[in-house]
């Protein structure tokens, strides 16, 4: 990881680089257009042009670019999803795919591509910066937060205040009537928005892939919280968990627990949707300005990241390799807090 001396400093040097191909790609997330309009912008005052690639990778492989300008990214810093549509796609996988791609690239003369979303999108831009001489520099955006070498990703922090806006309402009619919710939030094969939303709403248990453990803080509640304090219960379910999700385990505990009161809510795409908070505008601006400065400073293969606030940059290698941990300290105080 190299961290940045002057960080969010432009410095625009290399003269190679004219034209800029910009993505997104995977699932969307709430400030990709941030970053869009940032890496657009920012192509734009050093004097380059800047090009939206429609549908990710599919629209690489079809030649689907549309030029953009300063206005075109007008109005949209606010707007959830993004506008130039994203995809994930198969094609890209295979060698012919890649091959239509660069030449689809190289017919329109674009020389550089910054790539906005998850582990799966820059896999594929690392395999074809490796086939290739078009340098590629990615944006983390995924509601999930499980990269590796970033303390964030852009769509996490709007994912995690729409859980909390939604489990609070859920709480109200919990509580009216004495039962157990098992809520299920996204997070591919990472825990950390049900960790983080949980503590936020004070859920009674949180259960995520990266703790086995917390399949026992589940039985204690179910054998002795919820029958001494005869209340209501939130368990917070990360889609990843080991045990199955939230209609597998509570289905379990109905079996197990017939006189409980369960029922069950999957919050779904509604975590993926609406307008990004400031932290998520905030964060994408930065690191779109970062991803064309990293370019035009002729860096390649590498992921824009946050460590402690300050920009870094992080080989893909790494940034697709290693797995993000979580902070399983923050889980043992919940338990903690929730225990007494
Ligand atoms: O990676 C983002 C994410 O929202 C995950 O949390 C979830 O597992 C997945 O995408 C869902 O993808 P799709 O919208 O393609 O079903």
């Amino acid at each position: 990881m190299t961290r940045k001396s002057d960080n969010d400093q432009l410095s625009f040097t290399s003269g190679r680089i004219k034209k800029i191909g910009i993505l997104t790609s995977g699932g969307d997330a709430p400030g990709m257009n941030a970053a869009i309009r940032a890496a657009t912008r920012s192509a734009i005052a050093a004097g380059r042009e800047a090009v939206g690639i429609l549908r990710g990778y599919q629209g690489m492989i079809d030649g689907d670019f549309i030029p953009l300008q300063s206005t075109d990214v007008s109005g949209i810093l606010q707007l959830g999803g993004t506008m130039l549509k994203t995809a994930r796609c198969k094609e890209f996988r295979t060698p012919e795919g890649r091959r239509r791609a660069k030449e689809q690239l190289t017919a329109a003369a674009i020389d550089a591509v910054i790539v906005i979303g998850g582990d799966g999108s820059f896999t594929g831009a690392w395999v074809m910066s490796q086939e290739c001489d078009i340098p590629f520099v990615g944006i983390p955006a995924t509601i999930d937060n499980d990269m590796y070498g970033t303390d964030y990703t852009i769509g996490y922090e709007t994912a995690l205040n729409s859980v909390v806006c939604a489990v609070d309402k859920i709480k109200d009619t919990a509580r009216s009537h004495g039962r157990i919710f098992f809520i299920e939030v996204m997070g591919h094969e990472a825990g950390l928005l049900a960790l983080n939303s949980g503590i936020a709403c004070g859920a009674e248990v949180i259960l995520i892939p990266e703790s086995k453990a917390q399949h026992d803080e589940l039985q204690k509640f179910l054998e002795k919280g919820y029958r001494d304090k005869e209340s209501s219960g939130i368990v917070m379910v990360a889609e990843g968990d080991e045990a199955g999700g939230a209609l597998h385990i509570a289905e379990q505990i109905r079996r197990d627990h017939p006189d409980l009161d369960v029922r069950i809510s999957i919050l779904g795409h509604i975590q993926r949707g609406g307008s990004p908070v400031a932290r998520d505008r905030i964060n994408a601006t930065r690191m779109g300005i970062a991803a064309v400065d990293a370019l035009l400073n002729d860096q390649k293969s590498i992921m824009i990241g946050l460590d402690n606030n300050r920009i870094v940059h992080v080989t893909f290698n790494k940034a697709v390799k290693m797995n993000h941990s979580i902070d399983t300290g923050l889980l043992e105080v919940h338990n903690l807090l929730n225990g007494m």
